[in-house]
């Protein structure tokens, strides 16, 4: 195993054991946790968490708060794909290696759960057990709760889904992509700042770091989709073109897209390394994105 992949393990089994603790907390029974718990602690790589772990190291931010933050992201992150998978969205049957939410269960019990894991994440945020100042932790979910949004996540589903079979520019695709994958990318790198009371000029530099890294992420995930091999990826390959997605691949050509998304990590990596050596494992994050096969 490389040495990122080790330390990517590290964070991805913390954050995983801070949210079966918080999940021991819920109370009621009801019979959504169980699903939430399928679809939250099935094999994701908990790579948001390691953004946020990677730019608080360059901070000094407390560990358990940026695990803290990394757990709420993942929450919403897993309800995105839950929600990403059902029949009137991507309809995909196969997620991270196993059924997809509603084929295990139903339509109406994923929506619930995904749903569910949505609030869960600002639950998290708003807890005793973040030791952070209620003015901090009321800017990391008004930002949160922003991006997941309809000028964020919920808002780029929609234009991935509205945009299949149609002509879209390039310009268009990329901030659609910005939105639907880039801001919660963006969050995980901002809330550092908001932890440590930076000022919003420096911030933005940060949510700006993030959305790029978030872009190129979903390019890297529209090549695997052409190039991968379902049984490596652990969901559909292949399925892109026959959706007609509005992808840069669809668009440009798998070499194009190939070259685009090298130029974006060399970006990337020069607005990293202003940071200086502690962002190290920030910049490995990037060349992670861009190496890997799933
Ligand atoms: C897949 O995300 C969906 C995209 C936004 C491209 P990940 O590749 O991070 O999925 P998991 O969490 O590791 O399964
Ligand atoms: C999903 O993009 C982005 C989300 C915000 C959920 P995709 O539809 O390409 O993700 P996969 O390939 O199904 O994981
Ligand atoms: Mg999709
Ligand atoms: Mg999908
Ligand atoms: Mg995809």
């Amino acid at each position: 195993m490389s040495h990122f992949s080790s330390k990517l393990n590290k964070i991805a089994k913390k954050t995983d054991k801070y949210l079966k603790s918080f999940f021991s907390k819920q109370e009621g029974n009801s019979y959504l946790v169980k699903v939430m718990k399928y679809g939250v602690f099935s094999g994701g790589k908990r790579f948001r968490s390691a953004i946020v772990v990677n730019t608080g190291k360059i901070f000094k931010i407390n560990y358990k708060d940026l695990i803290m933050v990394g757990a709420a992201i993942e929450c919403i992150h897993s309800y995105s794909l839950i929600h990403d998978d059902l029949p009137s969205m991507d309809n995909d049957d196969l997620r991270r290696g196993k059924l997809s939410t509603h084929k295990k269960f139903n339509e109406f019990t994923a929506i619930l759960a995904g749903n569910s894991l949505l609030t869960l994440a600002f639950e998290i945020l708003s807890s005793n057990d973040l030791k952070l100042s209620k003015k901090i932790k009321t800017e990391l979910i008004k930002k949160l709760s922003n991006y997941s949004g309809h000028s964020g996540l919920a808002g780029g589903q929609y234009s991935d889904l509205t945009f299949e079979k149609k002509k879209i520019s390039k310009k268009n695709v990329i901030e659609m992509q910005k939105k639907k994958t880039g801001k919660l990318f963006g969050f995980c790198c901002e809330s550092i700042g908001i932890i440590k009371g930076i000022n919003i000029p420096k911030r933005k530099r940060l949510k700006n770091i993030g959305v790029n890294i978030g872009l190129l992420f979903q390019i890297i995930d529209d090549l695997i989709d052409y190039k991968g091999d379902s049984a490596i990826v652990g969901k559909p390959t292949k399925r892109d073109k026959k959706k007609g997605k509005a992808t840069l691949i669809n668009l440009l050509g798998y070499k194009k897209t190939l070259l685009f998304a090298q130029n974006l990590k060399k970006k990337i990596d020069q607005q990293i390394k202003k940071y200086g050596i502690q962002a190290k494992d920030l910049l490995d994050s990037v060349e992670f994105i861009i190496d890997r096969k799933f």
